[in-house]
């Protein structure tokens, strides 16, 4: 009798932190290494939301909690959405994970049976595929190119959709492209899922308040309010306040299903911790000037990396609309030979090389279900960023 269970030969480590834990090991190691794999923003907690922490530890607020979030802060996040995106949810409506990727796998957890399949959008964050393989559906991912700017059209998830479609799953803006869809694209994909009554959103708002120059986020809930009964609207706190240590996410959406992924949470997890709800609840009610002032600095990062990168022989660097990521294209590289004699024949080896030949660390696109390309994430110091660029700028020089 095999000790390791079927489900988890489904699945896969995350190759982000595999690539984040390879640079760690050669920077202990003393080589001289620029990190550009981690997905998280490089700012401290703000002090206000870090101050309430401190005084819920104080007041003692250290006991388990109701499993899916303190009443106060469903109320916030009520308030939230209402708010900021137009959406009237009741606290019965809301739950809180330990962090956002615990609300997106409950849901999936909820509701897959096997051969429910799910639609994916590609190029899609990691987890989504391995989340739905751990719960037992089928990943349906639908890849959209540099062509159509990383977003899939209509027809594309039109032409996905079948008897056996249980969700489809909306990032916008996107890990790792940091493509946004604008109102009108997103209408498009509402006008399909409307003629599909049996097909579930779940949409994945997590870089909603990264969003750069007059791009308007959206959320399917709002732009087609005949949806929302069959939409979860999922965010968190971690990359709006840096704060994913704290690990708190949230999602709204019909009471039957936020029931049954409380059920879930209660015999996993139990509550996310009490100390980082009441964090959360600063965030989401104290002051919000740091959201501005976050978005101003990743936006000239982003125009920074932008530049840089299409300088770069054989990279093409389309301008996204938000998140801190970019995903160059590098098909003018493949086939060519590196300084230290690699041959690139897939992006796996490209990035692979630029870690060993130069110390940068990027994360190769087949990890995220679109070659050849890779991903930077730019949540670093610009003079970081500079110094990476440069050093890609001269591997990509030497290529013959
Ligand atoms: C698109 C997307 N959704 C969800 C998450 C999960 O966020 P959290 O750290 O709150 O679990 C991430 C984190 O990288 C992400 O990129």
């Amino acid at each position: 009798m095999p000790f390791l269970s079927d489900t988890l030969a489904r699945v896969k480590p995350s190759p982000t932190i595999a690539v984040t834990t390879k640079a760690a090991q050669l920077k202990a190691a003393g080589k001289d290494v620029i990190g550009l794999g981690a997905g998280e923003p490089d700012f401290d907690t703000p002090q206000n939301i870090k101050d309430a922490a401190k005084r819920a530890i104080d007041a003692g607020r250290t006991k388990y909690t109701a499993v899916d979030g303190i009443p106060e802060l469903k109320a916030a996040i009520c308030a939230k959405f209402l708010r900021e995106n137009g959406l009237t949810y009741t606290p019965a409506q809301i739950t809180v994970g330990t962090g956002g990727k615990q609300t997106l796998y409950n849901a999936l957890m909820a509701t897959c049976n096997p051969g429910d399949e799910v639609i994916i959008p590609a190029p899609y964050w990691v987890s989504y595929p391995d989340m739905v393989l751990l719960a037992g559906g089928t990943p349906v991912p639908v890849v959209a190119g540099i062509d159509t700017a990383f977003k899939i059209t209509p027809a594309q998830l039109e032409a996905a959709i079948t008897p056996k479609t249980k969700w489809f799953i909306f990032n916008s803006p996107s890990n790792p492209t940091g493509a946004g869809y604008t109102r009108e694209e997103l209408r498009g994909l509402c006008d399909v899922l409307l003629r599909h009554p049996h097909v579930w959103i779940m949409s994945d708002d997590m870089y909603e308040h990264l969003v750069f120059g007059d791009f308007e986020f959206c959320t399917p809930a709002e732009i087609e309010p005949a949806l929302y009964d069959r939409t979860l609207t999922c965010n968190g706190v971690s990359k709006s306040y840096a704060m994913t240590g704290w690990r708190i996410g949230y999602a709204a959406g019909p009471v039957a299903l936020i029931k049954a992924m409380g059920t879930i949470q209660s015999q996993s997890t139990s509550n996310p911790c009490s100390v980082s709800q009441y964090a959360a609840l600063e965030a989401l009610t104290g002051p919000q000037d740091f959201l501005a002032e976050n978005r101003k600095v990743f936006e000239r990062r982003r125009d920074l990396v932008v530049s840089m990168l299409n300088a770069a022989k054989g990279i093409t660097c389309p301008t996204p609309e938000g998140a801190f990521y970019v995903y160059p294209d590098i098909s003018a590289c493949i086939g060519k030979v590196t300084a230290g004699g690699t041959l690139i024949s897939n992006d796996e080896v490209f990035a692979t090389a630029l870690l060993e030949e130069t110390g940068v660390a990027v994360v190769f696109g087949a990890a995220f279900g679109l070659s050849p390309n890779f991903r930077v994430s730019y949540a670093t110091a610009d003079e970081v960023l500079r110094e990476a660029c440069s050093r890609i700028q001269a591997f990509c020089a030497t290529l013959t």
